[in-house]
C-alpha cells in the first residue's frame, strides 16, 4: 500500500506544523477559554500519562489489556492471517504485542508514533519478540497526513489498530472524519481494532480524572508550565486548580483548570483576565454506548463485527470491516 495516506481534517493540526503560540493565543482569547489537548504530551507531560495509566482510578488502561489478552485468539482469527498491521500511537507496545502474538503469521508491522524515543524503543523490542517480523515504524503525527511503507510480503488486507480509546478525545464530528480517513488506508476488505471507553456511573468516571494521589492534576497543570517554559506565558501555578467532571448529557468527561484567584496572565503582547473560579478546558474525553460507538463508525464507512468486553463492561475492543472504498 505504498502512498496510501492518512490525512486529518484541517483543524486538527500538530505541535511540530502548527503555531503552538497562535494556538494558545486563539485558545485562551476564546469563550469559553480552551487549550488543545495534544499539548498535554511534552516529555514530561508523556511521563505522567504513563503514571497515569497505572494509577488504581484509571480503569482504562488494566481493563483494555485484559480484555486483549482473555480474548487474542477470538480477536486473531476474527482479523485473519498475513494482514498488515497499521498501529496508531501505540507507545510502548503492550497492547500491540499481545495482539501481534496471537496474530497468524502477519505480513508486517507498521507503527505510527510522534515520539521517536518511543518508536525507537518499541521497535528495537517488537524486533527483538518477533525476529521474522517486518517491522516499518513511521514517526509521524497520524492527525496529519502520513504517507506509509509498505511491507515486502503482500498482505491480504490491511488493518489499523488504534487503542487507548484515544479516539475519545476527538469531537465526534472530528472521530467521524478521523475515521473516514482510516477507512480510506484499509481499503475494502480491511480492518479496525480500537479501544473505545464506555459510557458508566459517574463516579468511577470521575474518580479516574481526579486521582487520590494528584496525577491527573500534574499533568493538567503541566501544561500551564508549558506555556510559562516554552512560551514565557507568567502563569502561576499555585494560582490554578485542576477539576475533571463528568457531563451525562454530552457524555464526556470534562477536564478544567480553574482560577483560584482574580488574575491578569501575560503571554507575547497579550494581557489575559481570569475572575476568581474561570476555567479553562483542556481536554474531552468522549464515553460512548457500544452502539453509539458502532452508529459513528457506521457514518464513516465501517461496518460492525463484534465487540470484546469486560464483566463490568468498562471497556470495548471492537472490530469493524471496512465496507466502502473512501474516494478520500
Ligand atoms: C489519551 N486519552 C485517551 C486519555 C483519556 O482518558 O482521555 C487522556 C487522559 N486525560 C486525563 N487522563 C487521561
Amino acid at each position: 500500500m505504498a502512498g496510501d495516506s492518512l490525512t486529518a481534517p484541517e483543524q486538527i493540526s500538530t505541535a511540530e506544523s502548527s503555531d503552538f503560540l497562535a494556538d494558545v493565543i486563539a485558545g485562551l482569547s476564546n469563550d469559553p477559554r480552551m487549550l488543545p489537548c495534544k499539548y498535554f504530551y511534552d516529555e514530561r507531560g508523556a511521563a505522567l500519562f504513563q503514571k497515569i495509566c497505572e494509577l488504581p482510578e484509571y480503569y482504562i488502561t488494566r481493563t483494555e489489556i485484559d480484555i486483549l489478552d482473555r480474548n487474542r485468539a477470538e480477536i486473531a482469527s476474527q482479523i485473519g492471517a498475513n494482514v498488515e498491521l497499521i498501529g496508531l500511537g501505540t507507545g510502548a507496545g503492550t497492547k500491540t504485542c499481545i495482539l501481534i502474538e496471537a496474530l497468524q503469521d502477519p505480513a508486517g508491522y507498521i507503527p505510527v508514533d510522534i515520539s521517536e524515543k518511543q518508536l525507537r524503543e518499541s521497535t528495537a523490542l517488537f524486533q527483538k519478540i518477533f525476529p521474522n517480523l517486518e517491522i516499518l515504524p513511521v514517526c509521524a503525527d497520524y492527525l496529519q497526513p502520513v504517507t506509509l511503507p509498505s511491507p515486502r510480503r503482500k498482505a491480504a488486507r490491511n488493518v489499523v489498530y488504534f487503542p487507548g480509546s484515544t479516539i475519545g478525545n476527538f469531537e465526534p464530528k472530528e472521530a467521524v472524519e478521523f475515521l473516514r480517513r482510516i477507512a480510506n488506508v484499509c481499503h475494502r476488505d480491511g480492518g479496525l481494532l480500537i479501544g473505545v471507553d464506555l459510557k458508566k456511573d459517574q463516579h468511577v468516571l470521575e474518580a479516574a480524572y481526579n486521582d487520590g494521589a494528584g496525577v491527573t492534576a500534574q499533568f493538567n497543570l503541566n501544561l500551564l508550565d508549558r506555556l510559562t517554559r516554552e512560551l514565557g506565558a507568567d502563569f502561576d501555578l499555585d494560582q490554578w486548580r485542576h477539576r475533571a467532571i463528568y457531563s451525562s448529557s454530552a457524555g464526556r468527561i470534562e477536564m478544567y483548570l480553574i482560577s483560584e484567584i482574580d488574575q491578569f496572565v501575560h503571554l507575547d503582547e497579550h494581557k489575559f483576565h481570569f475572575r476568581r473560579g474561570e476555567k479553562i478546558i483542556t481536554e474531552y474525553s468522549y464515553k460512548y454506548a457500544p452502539e453509539e460507538f458502532a452508529a459513528l463508525a457506521r457514518t464513516a464507512g465501517f461496518e460492525f463485527v463484534r465487540t470484546w468486553t469486560d464483566d463490568a463492561r468498562l471497556f470495548g475492543v471492537f472490530y469493524f470491516s471496512c465496507s466502502s472504498e473512501s474516494s478520500g
